[in-house]
Formats: structure tokens, sequence, C-alpha cells
């Protein structure tokens, strides 16, 4: 069975995220939504909340399991007994840090392959923090996060 990994701090998922884990989930027999615990980011969402909207948002998809882990990604891939890690691509500006930590987890697992998926070009300039930065000042989110992720993140912003 063919399986591969998708981490990430997903805080929170984002439409974007979603695009790479539905067209992942037709390449692999099984996609494991790893979501970073220890992340150096400050985190908006608690680890739980994370994983319950990502599955929440993800109910389409059958071929998923969702996760969390800490320590070293290489690790983690090799405890999952899998080899191969998938990343999306935006722009060019993610290809130097994706290039570094595709080589640096290959150096400590020799076995991990890491592949990359182009964004679509709708989701290019996304990412959680400027998700998280419209809907502080007002903006509207709906296009960049599913609605149930938007109303929790308004709900904490606003009613929490
Ligand atoms: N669509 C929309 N947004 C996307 C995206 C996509 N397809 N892909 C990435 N992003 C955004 C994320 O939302 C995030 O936004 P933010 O910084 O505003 O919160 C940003 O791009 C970073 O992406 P993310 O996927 O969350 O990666 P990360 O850089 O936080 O974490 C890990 C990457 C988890 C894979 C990496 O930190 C890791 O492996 N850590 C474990 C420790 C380790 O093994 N270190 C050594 C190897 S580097």
């Amino acid at each position: 069975m063919s399986t591969v990994i998708y981490p990430g701090s997903f805080d929170p998922i984002t439409l974007g995220h979603i695009d790479i884990i539905s067209r992942a989930s037709r390449m692999f027999d099984k996609v494991i939504v790893a979501v970073l615990k220890n992340s150096t980011k400050k985190p908006f969402f608690s680890i739980d909340e994370r994983i319950e909207l990502i599955k929440e948002s993800l109910t389409d998809i059958k071929n998923i399991e969702i996760d969390s882990f800490d320590g070293l990604l290489a690790d983690y891939v090799n405890k999952k007994g899998a080899t191969t890690v998938v990343r999306g691509l935006r722009a060019m500006s993610d290809f130097e840090y994706e290039f570094q930590m595709a080589l640096t987890n290959k150096h400590l697992n020799p076995e991990v392959e890491t592949i990359f998926l182009t964004s679509s070009s709708e989701y290019m300039y996304l990412s959680s923090g400027m998700v998280r930065q419209v809907a502080e000042l007002g903006g509207d989110i709906t296009g960049f996060v599913p609605e149930i992720v938007k109303n929790k993140i308004l709900e904490k912003l606003f009613k929490g």
C-alpha cells in the first residue's frame, strides 16, 4: 500500500492545503496529514483544535489519516513505515526552504523521498498567517478556508 505524509502546522488548514491533500489522495492509497506539535511559531489554534478542524474539513476524502507529531519529521516518517513526504510549492520563494528541508530529511533518513505538487494558481498566495491577519482586520476570508474554519476563526477572534 502506498502512503504519503503531508506535514505542516495547519494553523489553520486552508483551501490551499486541502487542494494538495485531495490531489495527493488520488495518487496514493493513503495520505497521513501530520500536524507539527512543537512549532517555533506561536500557535493560534491548539493542536486539538487544528486536528478537529482538519477532520471536519476533510470528510469527503476517505483515504486519509490525521495525526500529530513532534521531533524530527525524518523519524516520524520512519515510525509510520512510510518513505514519501509531499509538500506544496506555491511560488519560487518556497523553493529554497523546501529544498533545504528535503535535503535535511534525506540526510537524516536516506529512505525519505520528498515530492512536490505545484499549488493551484488560485491558492498561490495563500498562507495560514495571511488568513488569520485578514480575519483579524475584519476582511472576508471566504474562499480562503472552509466555512467551518472561517466560523471557528471568527469565534476565537471576536467571541473568545
Ligand atoms: N496552501 C496554503 N498555504 C500553505 C500551503 C498550501 N499548499 N503550503 C504551505 N502553506 C503555508 C502554511 O499555511 C504556513 O503559513 P504560516 O507560516 O503563515 O502559518 C506556511 O505556508 C508554512 O507552511 P507549513 O506547511 O505549515 O510548514 P511549516 O514550515 O510550518 O512546517 C514542517 C514544516 C512541519 C514540515 C517542518 O517544520 C518540519 O518537518 N518540522 C519537524 C522538525 C524537523 O524535522 N526539522 C528538520 C527538517 S526541516
